[in-house]
């Protein structure tokens, strides 16, 4: 890349300043819950539509309390109409871990941000950036249509590889200077950016700031932008990994089914999805001696699958047998029956925390 951060940065921000929007009720405040909830409405939905629901959920829902206590059907009812319910249970899991795990305050960086449930990189890096200037990119889809129109950057986003390398460029551009304002107006101005000027069919080039050295304006073909294939053999998939500890540093650990990811080798139990999570936590039983945290999620890629990991700690009073298959092994024994290299290095990694 010939040019630098820093031209991007200042012109972005200059631009907000004076041809963003700059009156929307969620960019009159930094109190995280409001802005947090507006970029979850937002992630879907228009903003004219967001508006009205926005003023309702607020009225109804001042602040993170309200909201963990409310019943998950009134939540539900209040966003009818916005769609993308998965939206909505996430929202009030969120509330709720905030006010369990949190003390009722949003934690303050985009990383920890997107460990919580709904909340993905990007709105992590959104919330970071607005409530706590701190420097986190964001790549929703506009963002990633104006970056990679403006590095000219080829590679195929359907490969997770470029997506990540997409990532360190976007935030190889973030401001380095006056953080306390030009992050929370960088990033407001990126998002500004992909919603007007630098729009998916028909770009106003004339009009957009970083024009004059946009490779993809140069090209002459901006639309070409962003590159994404689909792969019909490529899938995405997550998966919950329930690590659970015993008193004595062990683990217990399942072998894989014979065919597939992973076939045959050793493995913490194994999750599609946070409700069966929650299902088999359930059942183990008496949860009063027990503690349970989120690690960091995190990506493995496989030749025709991404797998995205999601890593919980389960310690405490979890003796007997949680699963009919399995064996509780200690770090002695991990290399003797085989895990998988992610596993191991989790597990690893685990073990030199002094979990
Ligand atoms: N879309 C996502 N976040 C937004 C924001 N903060 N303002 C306007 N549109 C958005």
């Amino acid at each position: 890349m010939n040019v630098s951060g820093q031209w991007v940065s200042e012109r972005v921000v200059a631009w907000q300043a004076s041809h963003g929007r700059n009156h929307l009720p969620w960019q009159q405040t930094r109190d995280p819950y409001r802005v947090w909830l507006s970029e979850i409405m937002l992630q879907q939905t228009q903003v004219s539509t967001v508006l009205d629901y926005y003023a309702r959920f607020l009225d109804r829902f001042p602040n993170v309390q309200s909201l963990a206590h409310a019943p998950v059907d009134e939540v539900m009812g209040l966003w009818s109409g916005l769609g993308y319910y998965s939206r909505a249970r996430n929202l009030h899991r969120c509330a709720q871990q905030v006010v369990s795990d949190h003390g009722g305050e949003f934690p303050a960086t985009a990383q920890a941000l997107a460990t919580l449930p709904g909340i993905g990189r990007s709105t992590a890096g959104a919330i970071a950036a607005f409530c706590f200037s701190q420097r986190a990119a964001i790549l929703d889809a506009n963002v990633r249509r104006v970056l990679t129109r403006f590095l000219g950057f080829e590679r195929d986003l359907a490969s997770a590889k470029n997506e990540r390398l997409l990532w360190d460029l976007a935030e190889s551009l973030l401001p380095t200077e006056g953080l306390e304002t030009t992050m929370p107006r960088y990033t407001q101005g990126l998002m500004d950016l992909g919603a007007s000027v630098c729009a998916s069919k028909a770009p106003r080039c004339e009009l957009c700031p970083l024009s004059l050295q946009c490779e993809a304006f140069k090209s002459g073909t901006p639309e070409r932008f962003p590159v994404r294939t689909r792969k019909l053999s490529r899938r995405s998939e997550s998966w919950r990994l329930a690590i659970l500890r015993d008193e004595q540093g062990r683990v217990w650990l399942q072998r894989r089914p014979s065919k597939g990811i992973w076939a045959g080798m050793h493995c913490v139990p194994v999750f599609a999805d946070e409700d069966s999570l929650a299902v088999f936590i359930a059942s183990l039983g008496d949860a009063s001696h027990r503690v349970q945290e989120s690690l960091q999620p995190f990506l493995h890629v496989l030749t025709h699958r991404d797998l995205h990991l999601h890593p919980v700690l389960i310690r405490g009073a979890v003796g007997g047998r949680p699963t009919e298959e399995g064996d509780w092994l200690g770090p002695e024994q991990w290399t003797s029956v085989g895990l998988p290299a992610p596993i191991r290095k989790l597990l690893d990694e685990a073990q030199a925390q002094l979990w």
